[in-house]
Order: structure tokens, then sequence, then C-alpha cells
């Protein structure tokens, strides 16, 4: 695909603006002040989607509540990841059926990973007629033009066409933290890993412009947030004429004071070039979630990762080399087809050599139209449970140890958040520790400086600095 032909064209947008004026008069006349409900499953994707809906809606004069019982217009953006994933929401939007009842003119939309799969939003449609609007998550800056369509009486609408995808810039936002900014610099996925169906529901690669996201990144900091997180399922792939370690040097050279996170790296794309400018930028994260997946060789083949046990940890190595401090998470899948048990000890013997400080732990789930559902698999789920758990204890040791090794450093956090129980403040530290402390709430949103006094399995606990 030509570069210029993955943005959607200004034309296009104006066109979705005038079609949102039209909505919000039509939903004004019919609801008064109309008010939304909109809930988000899976992963920070997802987040960054629920935000443009809202920014889009708030546009078209919603306002929005916590509630689906009070809302005119209940969206549900959902994640295909995992089969529980896909449970939930099912459960979730059959309830729906009561509130449709009761209030017959309240729309009801999906959207997102679950509904870019076409033998879902055909479910959808035969079995639950009381959902409106279906759309998958190539179309999401047409929401004005779809919501127009439910609300002008032009029956049921599906859209979810199967693209390589696309890239909308200038969708307005809501971010409901003033602390936490979520900012996409690239979408798609180009891996095939073969368990996973992401590349699948959200298309190919394609990198956003370093212009338009350090944009973003400025204006984030303009408003105050200090903790912002560059979001792609493989952001060491992205290309946006600059590599991605490119990329984090120029914002990290973006004035004021603040973090910068990112996710996900995917071992295989992971460059010493990356590691360097991890160590360099001072506003980077000293953190690598580095999902390994397993520590198995040949079940890394069996998945398509294209690395293997050994090139992980000298990546791993080289990493903790230039950066004393750095902390590692990672996701771990248990129970791939065909997985032996010894194959699970070469994973939690993986485990024992990085030392994570917490993971992500997945019990391997079949997703429709992968390579990994038609591999046989001959272990029962009893068996892989058992073995999930004792990866789980193995891990809980180190990451308790991990802590404990932290008594008597001294850390800046950043102040997130209060615990309305215990009237105690959070901070997280760059190397992604969270630390709970004394201390006034005016401290909320700024640095403080901790020095840690203890620590249990996943959190340490310090004092405030005078
Ligand atoms: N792009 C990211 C991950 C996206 S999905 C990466 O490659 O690391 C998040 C995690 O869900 C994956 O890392 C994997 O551990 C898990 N996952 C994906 N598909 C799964 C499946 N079919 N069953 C169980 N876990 C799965
Ligand atoms: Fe899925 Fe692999 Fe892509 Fe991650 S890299 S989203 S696990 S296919
Ligand atoms: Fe789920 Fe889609 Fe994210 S499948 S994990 S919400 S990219």
């Amino acid at each position: 695909m030509q570069k210029k032909d993955i943005f959607v064209s200004d034309e296009e947008l104006n066109v979705q603006r005038d079609f949102a004026q039209k909505v919000k008069e039509i939903a004004n006349k019919k609801y008064g002040r109309p008010k939304a409900n909109i809930r988000t499953f899976g992963c920070q994707q997802n987040v960054a989607d629920s935000q443009r809906i809202m920014g889009m809606l708030k546009d078209m004069g919603y306002d929005f509540v916590d509630n689906s019982d009070d809302a005119d217009l209940v969206i549900f953006n959902t994640c295909a990841v995992r089969e529980h994933a896909e449970d939930r929401v099912f459960g979730n939007v059959g309830t729906l059926v009561h509130l449709k009842r009761r209030k017959p003119n309240t729309v009801i939309g999906l959207c997102g990973c679950m509904m870019q799969q076409e033998h879902i939003s055909k479910r959808i449609k035969r079995s639950f007629p009381h959902v409106d609007l279906v759309f998958g998550t190539h179309v999401v800056h047409k929401l004005p033009e779809m919501l127009f369509k439910v609300l002008s009486g032009q029956g049921r609408i599906f859209e979810n066409p199967d693209i390589d995808g696309v890239i909308a810039e200038k969708i307005p936002q809501v971010n409901d933290s003033k602390i936490n900014g979520w900012l996409p610099i690239m979408y798609g996925c180009n891996n095939f890993c073969t368990y996973c169906i992401v590349p699948y529901v959200r298309g190919r690669e394609r990198s956003r412009n370093p212009e338009d996201i350090i944009a973003d990144l400025k204006e984030m900091v303009a408003n105050g947030i200090k903790n912002i997180t560059l979001l792609g399922q493989n952001v060491n792939s992205y290309d946006g004429g600059i590599t991605f370690a490119e990329l984090l040097r120029k914002c990290n050279e973006v004035d004021g004071d603040f973090v910068i996170r990112f996710m996900t790296s995917h071992p295989k794309d992971c460059s010493e070039e990356l590691l360097y400018a991890m160590a360099e930028c001072q506003k980077v994260e000293k953190h690598l979630h580095l999902p390994v997946q397993s520590g198995s060789s040949r079940v890394l083949k069996a998945m398509n990762r294209h690395y293997n046990r050994e090139n992980y940890l000298s990546l791993v190595d080289k990493a903790k080399e230039l950066m004393p401090d750095l902390m590692l998470t990672s996701d771990i899948i248990v129970g791939f087809p065909s997985e032996t048990y010894e194959e699970v000890k070469e994973t939690i013997s993986l485990i024992e050599k990085v030392r994570y400080q917490s993971l992500f732990t997945f019990i391997y789930s079949k997703r429709k139209g992968t390579p990994a559902a038609e591999m046989p698999d001959d272990v029962s789920s009893t068996e892989k449970g058992k073995r999930f758990r004792e990866l789980l204890a193995v891990q809980e040791k180190i990451s308790e140890e991990i802590c404990k090794e932290q008594v008597g450093k001294t850390y800046r956090v950043l102040v997130e958040e209060t615990s309305r129980i215990k009237g105690n403040l959070y901070g997280r530290t760059l190397n992604n520790f969270i630390v709970e402390f004394e201390g006034s709430e005016d401290l909320v949103g700024k640095f403080a400086e901790i020095k840690i006094t203890s620590g249990d399995t996943w959190i340490i606990k310090g004092k405030l600095k005078g």
C-alpha cells in the first residue's frame, strides 16, 4: 500500500464532521441532552480507540455516564484475544436486552476487535436483534455517519470491512485521566504469531508520522499529562521514516518534566539501538516489557516468534548491562498445543534466569482462524492448570525477592493516585515499581523522592524524603 493511501483524507474527515452536526441535531431532539455509556474491554489500543469514540461523541453533544441504564447510547468496545474475553462480552450484551425493552430508543452499539471478525458480527446479527450498530476496528472514524444512519431510522448498521487498515489523524479525544496519556504511534501487526488473533482484527502494520506524534505529545505535556505511553502491538517495528529508537530520542527532547513509557516490544525487533536510546534518554522508563511467551525454542518456533531461548537471553543480558536499574516484565502462554511438561519447565528456568519484576500469564486459548487452532493438542485443561500454577508460584517468589531488594534505595516517583481506604499515596518509579507512602493529596500528579522501607510481593513501601 502507498503510504499516502493509508491516511484518511481531509475530505472524508469533513464529511464525518457534517454527519456529526446532523447527529447532534437529531439526538438533541430525541433525547434532550443525550448521554452515552462507553465500556472498554481488552488492551490499551482499545482504550485509545475509546478515547477517540468519546471525543467524536462529545462533538455530537453527548455527555458520559457510568451506567448503561442511564444512557441513550451504549457502546461496548470489545476484545477478541482470548475466549474468556469474548464470553464476557456476549454475557454483557445479553443483559442489555432488558434495557432495550424498557427504553426502546436506546441505541446499542458494539465495536472493537471482536466485531472485526465476520463470524462474530454474523452471530450478533442473527442472535442479538437488540443490537443496532456493529462496527470493526478500521471504521472508528466513521462513527458520526454510522450513528446518523441508526438515528435516522435506516435500520441496523453492520460495518466491518476486511481491509488492511487506515490512519485517521485529528480525531478529537476525551481523556479522563489528568496524569496518564495513551499515544498510539502505530497500528496493526504483521507478525502472525500462530496463536494470536490480533493481526486478523487489527490489520497490517502502519506507522504515524513522527511530526503528528510529537505534536500530540507536546499537547499532552501542555495539558499537564505526566505519564505518556507510546502504543503499538510491536513498537520496535515502527517505521515513520525514522526508527523507534530515533522517535524515543525525539520524544525525550520535548521540554517538560514527564515520563515516557512504551509497549509492546517484540523481542525479534528489539535492537541494541533501542536499548542505547532507553539508557541515554532520561525521561524514558527503565522498564522493558518484552513478552517471551515461552522458554522453549521448539515452542517458540511453533508459535512463529522468530527468536529462540538463546537470542532472548542474550538480549536481556545486554539490556541489563546497559541499564543497571532496569526491570523486565513479560507475557507468558502456558498450554500451547502439544507443549510438554518439560517445555513448561524450560519456561520456568528462563523466568528464573531473567528474574522478571512481574508477569502477565495466560493459559492458551484457541482462536478461530489462527494456525494454532488446527494444531493437535493432547494435554488436558486440568494438567495445563497445574502447570500454570507451578509457574505462577515461581514468579511470585521472584517478585517478592525483587521488591525486598529495593529496601534502602531512593526513587523518584510520579504520584498517580491515593488509596481511599488508607489515605495513602501511590507512585510509580521510572523502572515500574508501585510505591505506597504517606503524604498529602496535593502531591498527586507531581514527582516525589521516596526512600524505600519495605517490600511485599507486588508493591514496595517507603517514606517521603523531607
Ligand atoms: N503485541 C503484543 C501482545 C498482544 S496480545 C506482543 O506481541 O507481545 C497480549 C498477550 O496476550 C500476548 O503477549 C500473549 O501472551 C497473549 N495471547 C495472545 N493470544 C493468546 C491466545 N490465543 N491464548 C492465550 N494468550 C494469548
Ligand atoms: Fe499477536 Fe504476535 Fe502480533 Fe503480538 S506480535 S499482536 S502476539 S501476532
Ligand atoms: Fe484485545 Fe484487540 Fe487488544 S484483541 S488485546 S483489544 S488489540
